[in-house]
């Protein structure tokens, strides 16, 4: 055996009123949205309720927040940090899919999704998001129900595995991951990210790369668990249904997947033609109709340098932002 390939930093279990999240883009997505006194706003993601801090601080007077994280923790920290603010915001344990559900069809005047983990999600070993600290392989952030990625790692088939880590992570080396934790787990099933790291790392030595090697393989446990590619579309639908004509959807990515997804999505919504349904986008089989949307990024926008001073995390980030058309 050689030297143990993971630091393992043993923290206590999580406690909210220690949430931290450093809101990303924070400044930028504000601006975006046109976030002003008064009106209707929503955090579909409000993880610790920083964005939701200074939604609520430059909407008085009189503006109203409507907040959902799928996350019982997130909830919890945002309910404590907005408690000055009563009476002017309601937060909801949901996911953001759900919005349709929770709010009148064309009643918000802005959107905000904040994809991705939070800081808190990241650095509370219990919920087994990271490779750098020992946990259950866990990963959900709706904790009430649903797989967990050890039900992934000790169930699926390895073509199953290696087709996922490839499709939803580039991963190059997706087949050998994939043959090790099938013969891994035949003698000891997984039960924690360290076990899993080290298995990868054995399979693809980390030879001087920034990343660890297992950090496709975890992001892709990630959005398999939290089924993020579906909620994201069904997501970006149900906020855009919210939106009053003259609202603005804004949402931050921290992938290129997730990002060409929102890129798409409000593509569609901005141009001047529909494509019968099933048919190839070519110019005979356009049918014109008017634009429902205005994109106001027409590239991402990025955090700047000294954001990422002070918020590595942040570097990532990518933000759009479309308003929607008054009919
Ligand atoms: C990057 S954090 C948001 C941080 C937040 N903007 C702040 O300022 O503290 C992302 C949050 O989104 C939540 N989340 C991710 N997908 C979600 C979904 N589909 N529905 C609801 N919440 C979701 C996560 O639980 C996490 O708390």
């Amino acid at each position: 055996m050689g030297t143990p390939v993971i630091r393992i930093r043993r923290t206590s279990p999580c406690n909210v009123s220690d949430f931290i999240h450093i809101p990303v883009l924070l400044r930028e997505a504000l601006e975006a949205m046109r976030v002003r006194p008064g009106g209707q706003w929503v955090d579909g993601t409000c993880g610790g309720g920083g964005h939701c801090e200074a939604i609520l601080e430059a909407t008085v007077p009189g503006g109203f927040l409507w907040a959902c994280d799928q996350d019982g923790d997130a909830v919890e920290a945002t309910r404590t940090r907005l408690g000055r603010f009563s009476g002017r915001f309601e937060v909801r344990r949901m996911n953001f899919e759900g919005l349709s559900g929770w709010l009148k069809a064309g009643s918000v005047d802005g959107v905000l999704l904040d994809l991705g983990t939070s800081s808190h999600q990241l650095d509370t070993p219990a919920r087994g998001f990271s490779f750098q600290t020992e946990g259950p392989l866990d990963m959900r952030m709706d904790t009430r129900g649903g797989i967990t990625a050890a039900d992934i790692i000790n169930g699926w088939a390895p073509d199953e595995l290696a087709d996922a880590f490839y499709r939803l992570g580039d991963e190059p080396d997706s087949r050998r991951i994939a043959r090790a934790i099938v013969e891994e787990r035949r003698a000891r099933p997984f039960g924690t990210t360290v076990q899993l790291a080290d298995c990868v790392e054995r399979v693809c030595p980390r030879r001087g790369r920034r990343t660890h090697p297992a950090t496709r393989v975890f992001q892709v446990l990630r959005m398999l668990v939290n089924r993020e590619r579906a909620v994201l579309e069904a997501g970006l639908r149900a906020a855009w249904g919210v939106l009053a004509g003259g609202g603005r959807l804004a949402v931050i990515t921290f992938h290129s997947g997730e990002d060409r997804m929102v890129k798409d999505f409000l593509r569609e919504e901005a141009r001047d033609y529909d494509v019968p349904p099933g048919q190839p986008d070519v110019p005979e089989l356009r049918v014109e109709r008017r634009p429902r949307a205005r994109l106001i990024t027409r590239r991402p926008i990025l955090p700047g340098t000294a954001e990422l001073e002070v918020n590595p995390r942040a570097r990532s980030a990518q933000l759009r932002v479309a308003e929607k058309r008054e009919d």
